[in-house]
């Protein structure tokens, strides 16, 4: 079995330092095989904050994969931004600002959605750049046949079912859709995304653009789940308790569960937010 949490939007600096003892705990002790981190480690991407985040990470028994947050780019230092928007990320936390971890079962590649500054008003929105989403398939050249493929980005591509838009910004990253149908040709079965601080999971559902693709599935139509996770520290909750997502692989078969904090314990959902089966024939 392949064991990986989802631990999104620590906010490193909005913190309570009894909980990230009890996470780091919880963590240890699942045994992960990788533990992924959506972004948004630290609040406002302060020196002091990166290092509690570092910290955080070096306790950490299990490897992690880390993806910048749009909270990971100093507000304040304006030439520091523009010029050298991943100078601290790179400095506490790792150089590969899109990282890839492959294990039997499951191929998991890193995208950053953070920009240094956008043409829209908001920076703190996410984008994909045309580059990005046209070399996705590099990315995946070398992940194993039939393995789950994931993708870890910080901006979440849907919204929720029903979700009501007119009482929250919309947040969806800049070419979520295009990106969206790249993920259906290369058979992306999971996105796991953060920035609302909500857990929920939405699904996107086409047929792969190349005939050759779906030639060689066998099957007319590719789903790609969308999840994502609450935050896992910050007390900016948005009404929902702290969370993180466990991804659980085995036997062709990939479930996800938020795992939730109670205020006295972390609480495994007992009903999986998703569950992906694989035809065992199944291969990219
Ligand atoms: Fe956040
Ligand atoms: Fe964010």
């Amino acid at each position: 079995m392949t064991t990986i949490a989802q631990v999104s939007d620590l906010h490193f600096g909005s913190e309570d330092p009894a909980t990230t003892e009890t996470l780091i705990h919880e963590l240890n002790v699942a045994e992960l095989d990788l533990v992924i981190l959506s972004g948004d480690l630290t609040l406002a991407a302060r020196h002091d904050e990166f290092e509690r985040a570092r910290e955080f990470i070096d306790r950490l028994k299990a490897p992690t994969l880390a993806v910048p947050g749009n909270h990971d780019v100093t507000p304040w230092n304006i030439p520091e931004r523009l010029l050298h928007p991943w100078r601290r990320w790179r400095h506490y936390i790792a150089e590969d600002l899109e990282p890839a971890w492959f294990g039997p079962d499951v191929a998991v590649v890193g995208l950053n959605t953070a920009r240094r500054m956008r043409l829209k008003l908001d920076w703190s929105h996410g984008s994909l750049s045309r580059g990005q989403i046209r070399t996705l398939d590099e990315r995946f050249v070398v992940a194993p046949d039939g393995a789950f493929r994931i993708i870890v980005a910080h901006h979440p591509f849907l919204e929720e079912e029903g979700a009501d838009l007119a009482t929250r910004p919309k947040a969806i990253v800049q070419r979520a859709k295009k990106a969206l149908k790249v993920f259906v040709d290369e058979r992306v079965d999971l996105v796991t995304a953060g920035h609302l601080h909500r857990t929920y999971a939405a699904a996107f559902e086409t047929a792969p653009a190349t005939s050759a693709v779906v030639a060689e599935a066998g099957e007319a139509a590719h789903r790609v789940t969308v999840i994502q996770a609450g935050t896992a520290l910050s007390s900016r909750t948005r009404g929902e308790a702290n969370a993180f997502n466990l991804i659980e692989i085995a036997d062709g078969r990939m479930e996800v569960r938020a795992v939730t904090w109670s205020g006295v314990k972390w609480a495994r959902n007992p009903d999986p937010l998703v569950v992906i089966e694989r035809p065992s024939s199944a291969t990219k």
